[in-house]
């Protein structure tokens, strides 16, 4: 698999894909590659003749206090994973390649981009929508690739994505989880033994709304209690919100009627993960995806 460092060479690799007629798919990540960013390539691969992964730790999505500098970094096992699932090419720019002296764009998802995740992680989504608009300029992929564990940031990204008649489509694959139901995070990594075994407790309190679902209950505020309670029984474990949330706007529903996310983040130790339930009223049932 080539690897492709400058951002020159990787728009003339690209526009001769696009030339040949190639279907192009991109797969945008932060390295420390993990089984779902794997599920994005094989997707991808299902639906384009021609898919490359991008590896790029953008700085300006992290705030001060933030993982920035221990964020891993583990780029040789990365390359395998990418050559063994077939990727086409990889993607690996320096930061000052992305961002040279002197730029000063940045794109704003306003209302959507500042609630939930926005509003704890302030600037958070304007880095993430600058350096996706930045890669899918260059690469031009005809499809873009995203995990739904992080919704609200796929969501943004569709947005822009519409906002700024983007060519590209983007897909939106669902959470891949361990066998006892973690959500596959780079950020797992810093989780101790004892952390590990307490990160269970997000994908369990989503079960407890699971189930309140399927059993008729449709007030939010009751389905914040039962997920609630059921965190704060882990001692290691601090939310630091529980939001059940319009699944398009982000902003909070008084009771199930459409399309809805039950969207958390918690901290387990120093380490914050996310996770979220998505609830799809059809007809009178309910599909959740966990
Ligand atoms: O989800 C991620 O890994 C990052 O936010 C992304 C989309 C690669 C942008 O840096």
């Amino acid at each position: 698999m080539e690897i492709i460092r400058s951002v020159n060479w990787m728009r003339e690799k690209a526009r001769t894909a696009r030339a040949e007629q190639r279907i192009i798919g991109l797969v945008p990540t932060m390295g420390a590659l993990h089984t779902g960013h794997i599920a994005l390539v094989r997707q991808a691969r299902m639906q384009c003749s021609l898919v490359y992964a991008s590896i790029f730790l953008n700085p300006k999505q992290f705030g001060v206090n933030e993982d920035l500098a221990r964020y891993p970094r583990p780029l040789e096992a990365d390359f395998e994973k990418l050559t063994a699932a077939n990727a086409g090419g990889l993607f690996l720019p320096d930061a000052a390649d992305i961002y040279p002296p002197g730029f000063s764009t940045y794109v704003q998802v306003e209302g959507l981009g500042d609630r939930v995740e926005g509003k704890a992680r302030p600037g958070h989504f304007r880095g993430v929508c600058t350096v996706v608009l930045k890669l899918l300029q260059i690469i031009q992929p005809h499809f873009a690739y995203f995990g739904r564990k992080d919704a609200q940031q796929a969501r943004i990204i569709q947005q822009m994505a519409h906002d700024l008649n983007l060519d590209a489509e983007i897909v939106v694959c669902p959470i891949v989880r361990e066998a006892d139901g973690l959500a596959l995070s780079s950020r797992n990594a810093y989780l101790t033994a004892g952390e590990r075994k307490a990160a269970t407790i997000l994908y369990k309190a989503l079960l407890a709304a699971q189930q309140a679902l399927n059993t008729g209950t449709r007030d939010a505020m009751e389905l914040r209690r039962i997920t609630r309670k059921i965190i704060a029984g882990e001692s290691l474990a601090s939310v630091d919100y529980l939001e059940i949330v319009d699944a398009e706007t982000f902003e909070p529903v008084v009771r199930i009627a459409k399309r809805t996310y039950i969207v958390l983040a918690v901290h387990v130790g120093k380490t914050r993960l996310i996770d979220n339930l998505l609830i799809d009223p059809v007809g009178s049932d309910l599909r959740l995806e966990l």
